[in-house]
């Protein structure tokens, strides 16, 4: 059994890291920690590990190198690099939910977050999005897990993106359940903010933009323009990409290329034609469900759902960890979608 340390496990992605963990046959969780709750039992702190998980919270400010063989941060960005700095060994596997490993270029990172105080481990940092970077993800000891927004447009564009048939503009309108901002208190996710509305935020300004752009930039020259809305849905991902096509494309051939590009990955599910992805049918579950149209004058639209805790955090992240520990990827990854 390999060791796992949660740093900030009284997050959502830490939660649902436990729980996946919970019955992943090679690891044991053996490290959880809260600075907020640091004394007490995970399930005290939420009652769905109630005689599941009974372990107790240690400060997340205190010594754990060298602890495990595995340490997921899920702690926001800026607090995720301090900890990154004390856990690198170059044995044990950092996998970091938050931002701040997610651009090769730290000008960037910069420009969008905040000063980088760790920038010795940025050429260490493989991004981890596996239907892209798996060879490069195998041997890697740090690894950035891509943002929630920027898994489903990635994965939405990747086959169109790699056989270069775009051009153009990319428009990338997506919406998110509202867990995709966390569980720290805020105003713009209560209750009565979000409830019976829908709007779109930081447009033009959502730091998932840049994230989106240069790993698009690394295959193609397009404009691209992103747009997040919040859903009033706990959880779950709609993200529709309007793309303009070099050269036009029926839907079954362009349905065609992804079934290719996809074919032996176990979590990209392609819809047959006229079907379209549903955030119902992916939620608890690592998958990203693909469906697309193309019309007379070039344009194709591409449709992708995943659920924004699994397949775009924690599920994403124990991928990588499966990748690296060289063992089948699937493992704790196997939860069938719930549905209703
Ligand atoms: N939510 C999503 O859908 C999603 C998807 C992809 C990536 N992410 C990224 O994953 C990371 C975690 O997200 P989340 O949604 O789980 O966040 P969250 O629900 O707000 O939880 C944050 C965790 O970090 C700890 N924490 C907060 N401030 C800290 C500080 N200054 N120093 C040390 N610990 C601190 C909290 O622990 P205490 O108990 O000590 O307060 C808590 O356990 C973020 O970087 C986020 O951007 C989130």
């Amino acid at each position: 059994m390999w060791k796992a340390g949660i740093i900030g496990a009284t997050g959502y992605t830490g939660l649902v890291l436990i729980s996946l963990l919970l019955n992943h046959p090679k690891i044991k969780i053996t490290l959880i920690t809260s600075n907020t709750y640091k004394g007490k039992k995970i399930s005290d702190v939420f009652l769905s590990l109630k005689g599941l998980c009974e372990d107790t919270l240690v400060a997340t400010d205190q010594e754990h190198r060298g602890k495990c063989d595995v340490y997921f941060l899920c702690l926001p960005h800026g607090s995720s690099m301090e900890m990154a700095k004390v856990l690198f060994d170059r044995k044990a596997i950092i996998i970091d939910l938050s931002a701040d490993f997610r651009f090769e270029d730290t000008h960037s990172y910069e420009r969008f977050y905040t000063r980088h105080s760790a920038k010795k481990l940025i050429p260490h940092a493989v991004y981890g999005l596996p239907e892209v970077y798996r060879e490069k993800i195998k041997g890697a000891k740090l690894i950035a897990n891509p943002g929630c927004y920027p898994t489903s447009a990635l994965l939405a564009l990747y086959p169109l993106l790699k056989e270069r048939l775009l051009q153009g503009e990319v428009f990338i309108d997506s919406k998110s359940g509202v867990s995709g901002a966390g569980r720290e208190l805020k105003l713009g996710s209560m209750f009565c903010e979000v409830s019976e509305g829908f709007r779109a935020y930081n447009v033009g300004t959502h730091r998932h933009e840049p994230e989106i752009k240069k790993e698009v930039e690394k295959l193609a020259k397009l404009n691209v323009t992103f747009v997040p809305h919040l859903l009033p849905m706990n959880r779950g991902i709609l993200t529709t990409v309007y793309a303009t096509l070099k050269q036009n494309m029926k839907t079954a051939d362009i349905l065609s290329l992804y079934k290719k590009t996809y074919k032996d990955e176990p979590f990209i599910r392609i819809m047959d034609e006229g079907i379209y992805p549903d955030t119902r049918f992916s939620r608890f579950s690592n998958y990203c469900d693909i469906g697309l149209k193309s019309y007379n004058d070039g344009t194709v639209v591409i449709i992708a759902t995943i659920d924004n805790l699994i397949k775009g955090a924690s599920g994403q992240a124990i991928q990588n960890m499966n990748i690296v520990l060289g063992i089948d990827e699937r493992m704790g990854l196997t939860n069938i979608p719930q549905f209703p």
